[in-house]
């Protein structure tokens, strides 16, 4: 069985970070989303992994390598632009060569990986197995109508969705997929929808089983979403210590401290971790934080938020939460009069002031 990871698309509910980033390179418990993704992949089994890339290849490419990183062997698949799913398969067809295979959005986490499915379709001899979630928010998504355990109808985002059962952007297919995914036309936002080719598969009769997602699951979309993949992820943390945390500073709970991370004077509450060559003085860093290589805070207060690499938040008379903050960004206590707010922010960004 191969892999195919998608790890294209423009990202746009997550600008302004994702002009200057690939969506699935956001980092989550300082890793990025894409990296959780190979290893459930390598995890279950396969080693030959098929990167669908697009106007960010140059990125993921330098991120992911040739694989060896991940235990896996990787060969790179450009689209030429973000047609579709179907579209995307399509141009994998070479790479996939008839094999069986397993189709992973880059940007979707799972808690419990993707092993059990792997192996409950090499064991099976369904045409296509696909993973199903309950959302509360199923116009966001593929949905799925069951009678029984059968998959009657598919809709990709239906405005008035006849069940809260999400399809989950992982997918076990065999080579039937690809006539599916030529039989088909683009939908309304233009782009060839695999939730048509499977759609395609159970109207000729072929075998398209289900399976529910017990632990959870996320696409990280838009920020609240990555905020909470953060948060989830942060949960499994194990504590260490192996930077350096000063006598008059405290950790509660579970803390993660990278080497050369220096803690100075300051409280950091867990689940939390602070990245390699970070530093925290004065300061307080709550649950449910991410903070990011070499990034500094001082003299400030974060909770609930992610801050990438390279970042300073210093002297802030303000608590930060829920924010995602990305690469490279200064927040801080501004000296000059008038007082006042004074914003450099990137096109679509967001700030909420107190
Ligand atoms: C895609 C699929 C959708 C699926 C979702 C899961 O949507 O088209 O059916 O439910 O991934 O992440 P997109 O994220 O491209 O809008």
């Amino acid at each position: 069985m191969k892999a195919l990871v998608l790890s294209g698309g423009t990202g746009s509910r997550l600008r302004p970070l994702t002009y200057t980033s690939a969506k699935q390179l956001i980092p989550v418990a300082n890793k990025p989303i894409l990296f959780y993704g190979l290893e459930a992949i390598r995890d279950a089994g396969i080693t030959e992994v098929g990167i669908i890339v697009g106007d960010t290849r140059r990125e993921v490419m330098e991120a992911v390598g040739d694989g060896t990183a991940f235990g896996l062997r990787v060969t790179y698949i450009p689209q030429d632009a973000p047609r579709g799913l179907a579209h995307a398969v399509l141009t994998a067809e070479e790479f996939i060569n008839g094999e069986p295979f397993l189709m992973y959005l880059g940007d979707n986490l799972l808690r419990d990986g993707v092993a059990a499915f792997a192996q409950r379709f090499r064991e099976d001899s369904a045409e296509a197995l696909i993973l199903l979630s309950r959302v509360s928010d199923p116009q966001r998504f593929g949905v799925a109508e069951l009678e029984g355990s059968r998959v009657v109808r598919l809709v990709e985002k239906p405005r008035e969705p006849k069940s809260d059962l999400a399809l989950v952007g992982v997918y076990l297919f065999d080579r039937h997929i690809f006539e599916a995914a030529r039989s088909i036309r683009p939908s309304e936002r233009g782009e060839l929808e695999i939730t048509d080719a499977i759609q395609h598969l159970i109207d000729r009769g072929r075998r398209v089983e289900s399976v529910h997602v017990n632990g959870w699951w996320k696409d990280t979309g838009k920020p609240e979403d990555v905020l909470d993949a953060n948060r989830l992820l942060l949960e499994h943390l194990e504590p260490a210590v192996r930077g350096s945390v000063d006598p008059s500073s405290r950790l509660v709970g579970r803390v993660v401290v990278e080497e050369g991370a220096r803690v100075v004077d300051s409280e950091v509450r867990g689940p939390s971790i602070i990245g390699a060559g970070a530093r925290v003085e004065n300061s307080y860093v709550g649950p449910y934080t991410a903070i990011g290589r070499n990034v500094t805070v001082r003299g400030s207060e974060v909770e609930c938020s992610v801050v990438m690499e390279d970042s300073q938040i210093l002297d802030l008379g303000t608590r930060i939460t829920d924010s995602l903050i990305g690469r490279g960004v200064t927040v801080c206590r501004s000296p000059e009069r008038p007082r006042a707010v004074r914003l450099v922010l990137g096109d679509h960004s967001w700030a909420g002031m107190p």
